[in-house]
C-alpha cells in the first residue's frame, strides 16, 4: 500500500474584470495608467510592517499592518520550533476542548467573530451543528453570543446549554461545553456582559467548581485590559494573545479565528499556507496580473469614473455568506471614513436575484458587482431525478432529467452575467476553483491587502475605527448617567 497522500490542489483564485471593462464605463487603458499609483500602494501598504516594527508611527496614527506577514511567520514558526510555537499552542488547546466537550460557545462582535463565522460556515458540513458528535468526526457544535443585545436569543442559547441533546448529566461529554471569549480590548459592552452571563451559568454547570470552571474558559484578548485581568482571576490555563498591530478586523488568522476553527476541524495549516500563497502574490506579482491590485484598481475606477458607489459582493454559495458578512464590516470600517468610501453589500445568488435582482437590473447606476464564484463543488454533483411513478410530468422539467445541480448553477451565472452586461451594468468575477480551506485562506488574505492597499490608494488610513467611539458614549452615558 502507498504512504504516499495525495498533495491537496493549491490552485489560485482568479480575477477577471473583464465584463466592466465590456460596459464602457471604464477602460484597461485606464486601468493599466494607474499602474503606478497601485504599485505605490502596494509599497506603503508593505512599508507599514517596518513602519510599525521599528515604532515610526506618525503622531496620533494608528497602524496595524502585523496582520499581513502573519501567516507566512506562524509556518514558519511552527515548522522550526514546534512545540514552542503559537500555532501548536492552538492546536494542542484546541485538541484538549475539543474531547473536553460538545459545544463551544464563542462570545465577541465585529472583526472578534465575523471571521470565525465565515471559516465555519465555508469550511464545515453546512449542518455541523444538527449532526451528531460520531458524524462530526468527534468534534463540538459551535455557537455565537455576545454580538448583539438581543434577550431572546441570548435565552435562546441558554436554553440549549441547559438541555443537552443526550439529556445527561454534567459528566456526559454531550452535556459538556466550554466558553471561548474573544475581546481584544477586553472592555466592548455586548461582548463583557455576555461573559459574565455565560460564566455564570458555565460555574453552575460545572458545579460551582473553579477549576472545572477555568479549564473550560479560553479568553482571546490583547495583553491588557478587563478580560485579560478577568482570565487571570479565573485562573484560565490557556489565554492566547490578539497581538499588537493586529487590529480586529484583520485578526482572522490569529488565535481570534484559528482556535476555533481548530476545534471543529478546519485544517488550519492549509488556512495559513492559502494566505501566504495571496501574500506571494501580492508582494511578487506585476500590477498587471496582481489579482488583489486589478481587484483594487476596478473597484477605485468604477466608483471614481461610473459612480459605482455601492460594491455588491454576490456570492454564489450559501456557504460564503459569512464570508461577505465579514467583507461587509472589513470594508465598511476600514475606508468609511472622512464622508469617503463605497458601501459594501453581500447577496448570496441565485437567492437575492429573487430579492435584489430587479434592483440590480434595473435601478440606480451606483452598483459594481463583484461575483464570487466557485469552480466545482466539494460534494458529488446532485442530478435532477425523474419524477418517478407518482405523476408524469406536470411540473414540465422531463428535459433536465440528469442535469447536475452545479450545471444549473453555472448557467444562471452566466445568464445573470449576460443580463447585466445587456444592459451595461459592471460584473467583474472573482473564481474560487472549490470551497476549502486554501482558497478560503487566499480569498480572505486577498480581501484583507485590497482593503488596506486601496487605503493608501486613496488616502484613508484602513486602521481603526474611531467613529464607533460616539455610539459606545452615547450608550454609556444613558447606562452610567
Ligand atoms: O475591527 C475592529 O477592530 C472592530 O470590529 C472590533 O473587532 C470590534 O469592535 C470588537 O472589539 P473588541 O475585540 O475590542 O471587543
Amino acid at each position: 500500500m502507498s504512504v504516499i497522500r495525495p498533495k491537496p490542489p493549491e490552485d489560485p483564485i482568479q480575477y477577471d474584470p473583464s465584463a466592466v471593462f465590456a460596459t464602457g464605463g471604464i477602460s484597461r487603458e485606464g486601468l493599466a495608467s494607474l499602474s503606478p499609483r497601485l504599485d505605490q500602494a502596494r509599497q506603503e501598504t508593505l512599508t507599514d510592517i517596518d513602519r510599525f516594527r521599528t515604532g515610526k508611527t506618525r503622531p496620533g496614527e494608528v497602524l496595524d499592518p502585523a496582520f499581513i506577514d502573519l501567516p507566512d511567520r506562524l509556518l514558519a514558526d511552527y515548522n522550526t520550533q514546534r512545540p514552542e510555537s503559537e500555532l501548536f499552542a492552538i492546536l494542542s488547546t484546541a485538541r484538549r476542548i475539543r474531547e473536553a466537550v460538545d459545544r463551544v460557545v464563542v462570545l465577541g462582535i465585529g472583526g472578534s467573530y465575523m471571521g470565525t463565522r465565515a471559516l465555519f460556515e465555508a469550511c464545515c458540513h453546512p449542518f455541523h451543528n444538527e449532526l451528531p458528535r460520531g458524524e462530526r468526526g468527534g468534534r463540538p457544535r459551535l455557537s455565537f453570543e455576545g454580538f448583539n443585545i438581543d434577550n431572546d436569543a441570548a435565552q435562546g442559547l441558554l436554553d440549549l446549554l441547559a438541555v443537552p441533546a443526550s439529556g445527561g448529566g454534567p459528566d456526559d461529554l454531550l452535556a459538556r461545553w466550554a466558553l471561548l471569549i474573544v475581546s481584544k480590548s477586553g472592555g466592548t459592552l455586548e461582548t463583557a456582559v455576555a461573559t459574565r452571563l455565560f460564566l455564570a451559568t458555565l460555574f453552575e454547570a460545572v458545579g460551582r467548581d473553579r477549576g472545572r470552571l477555568a479549564e473550560l474558559v479560553v479568553p482571546v484578548t490583547g495583553k491588557s485590559g478587563r478580560l485579560a485581568a478577568l482570565a487571570g482571576a479565573i485562573g484560565c490555563p490557556d489565554v492566547f494573545d490578539i497581538p499588537d498591530g493586529v487590529g480586529g478586523r484583520f485578526s482572522v488568522f490569529t488565535a481570534v479565528g484559528l482556535l476555533p476553527a481548530a476545534i471543529v476541524g478546519i485544517d488550519v495549516v492549509r488556512l495559513l499556507e492559502g494566505a501566504a500563497a495571496m501574500n506571494r502574490r501580492f508582494r511578487e506579482a506585476p500590477v498587471a496580473e496582481n489579482p488583489v491590485l486589478q481587484y483594487v484598481g476596478v473597484c477605485h475606477l468604477a466608483e471614481a469614473e461610473m459612480g459605482a458607489t455601492i460594491r455588491i459582493l454576490s456570492t454564489w454559495s450559501s456557504r460564503l455568506e459569512a464570508v461577505g458578512l465579514w467583507y461587509d464590516q472589513l470594508l465598511s470600517e476600514s475606508l468609511g471614513k472622512g464622508e469617503q468610501g463605497a458601501t459594501p453589500l453581500t447577496t448570496v445568488t441565485t437567492r437575492d436575484l429573487h430579492s435584489r435582482g430587479q434592483q440590480h437590473q434595473e435601478g440606480r447606476r451606483d452598483k459594481l458587482i463583484t461575483n464570487l464564484l466557485v469552480g466545482e463543488p466539494r460534494r458529488d454533483p446532485i442530478r435532477l431525478p425523474s419524477i418517478g411513478g407518482f405523476a408524469a410530468n406536470q411540473d414540465a422539467l422531463d428535459d433536465l432529467v440528469g442535469r447536475a445541480w452545479p450545471d444549473m448553477l453555472a448557467a444562471a451565472a452566466a445568464g445573470t452575467n449576460e443580463a447585466y452586461a445587456a444592459d451595461r451594468r459592471p460584473t467583474a468575477d472573482i473564481t474560487l476553483p472549490r470551497i476549502d480551506e486554501h482558497t478560503v485562506g487566499q480569498l480572505l488574505q486577498m480581501l484583507m491587502l485590497a482593503t488596506v492597499a486601496e487605503g493608501r490608494l486613496v488616502g484613508t488610513n484602513p486602521y481603526g475605527q474611531p467613529g464607533v467611539e460616539a455610539y459606545k458614549q452615547c450608550m454609556m452615558r444613558r447606562l452610567r448617567p
